[in-house]
């Protein structure tokens, strides 16, 4: 698996990894996620709905990162409460406006997931949506550890498993590019393995993993504590 730039994150007083997708979420970006990337997650909100009605959500549920509260427009008209997490201002604006205009019950705050700010078993259950694949393999495994900790029975997360033609194909030209004297791709995978050993000492099991499509390959795992 090839590793991303190791530099201090500017914006932090916390020793912590460099990635891109800590900081690129300014207004222009919230923009453009809130009108085009957005159309492009039909697939993968399909299969979200299909694994909550299978596995119930409980009560609270933690959108962790909540971004422009995609899943909780999704959700809308659902019972539990909401809260979303993100450490980006522009996208929690845009959530808020966002989740004014659903049924939802809900909570945002703005926060910085390297160090979840919740109590041990706050939320049945937790959702980690396109942010692993951002995250170099140190930081994402902590970030895991505290999803988990403040998770009481369902951690749902996507990811992109290795031979993902998507991925074999970025790590190919992350190569050539670091050939050339570039930096490495800013964007990680790993199994679905991987995902239940950093977790299993806080007594979760990888219950499933579903695909979501054929060429981009984003993969749901769903981690059930036992
Ligand atoms: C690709 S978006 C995914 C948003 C949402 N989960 C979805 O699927 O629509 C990644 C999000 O991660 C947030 N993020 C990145 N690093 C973060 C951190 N350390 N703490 C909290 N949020 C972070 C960004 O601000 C951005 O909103």
């Amino acid at each position: 698996m090839l590793e991303g730039p190791r530099k201090k994150n500017q914006d932090s007083d916390i020793e912590s990894e460099f990635y891109t997708g800590r900081v690129k979420y300014t207004d222009s970006m919230a923009d453009h996620y809130l009108k085009k990337s957005e159309g492009r997650r039909g697939p993968e909100n399909a299969v979200l709905k299909r694994i909550l009605e299978q596995y119930g959500i409980g009560e609270t549920l933690l959108d962790a990162p909540c971004g422009v509260a995609r899943v909780g427009a999704l959700l809308n008209g659902s019972d539990f409460r909401y809260f979303g997490a993100d450490y980006s201002r522009p996208m929690l604006e845009r959530a808020r406006e966002r989740l004014k205009a659903t049924t939802l019950r809900y909570d945002l705050l703005h926060c910085d997931l390297e160090q979840a700010p919740f109590g041990p078993r706050s939320f049945d259950t937790t959702l980690s949506l396109r942010f692993l694949h951002h995250l170099p393999t140190k930081t994402r495994s902590s970030v895991l550890h505290g999803l988990a900790r403040v998770t009481d029975r369902l951690l749902v997360v996507t990811f992109f498993h290795p031979f993902s033609l998507h991925y074999v194909m970025r790590n190919c030209r992350s190569l050539l590019n670091m050939a050339k004297g570039g930096e490495p791709s800013g964007r990680y995978s790993h199994t679905a393995r991987w995902l239940e050993e950093q977790v299993k000492p806080q007594g979760f099991r990888l219950s499933q993993v579903y695909p979501t499509g054929f060429l981009k390959e984003t993969r749901y795992a769903v981690l059930e504590r036992i």
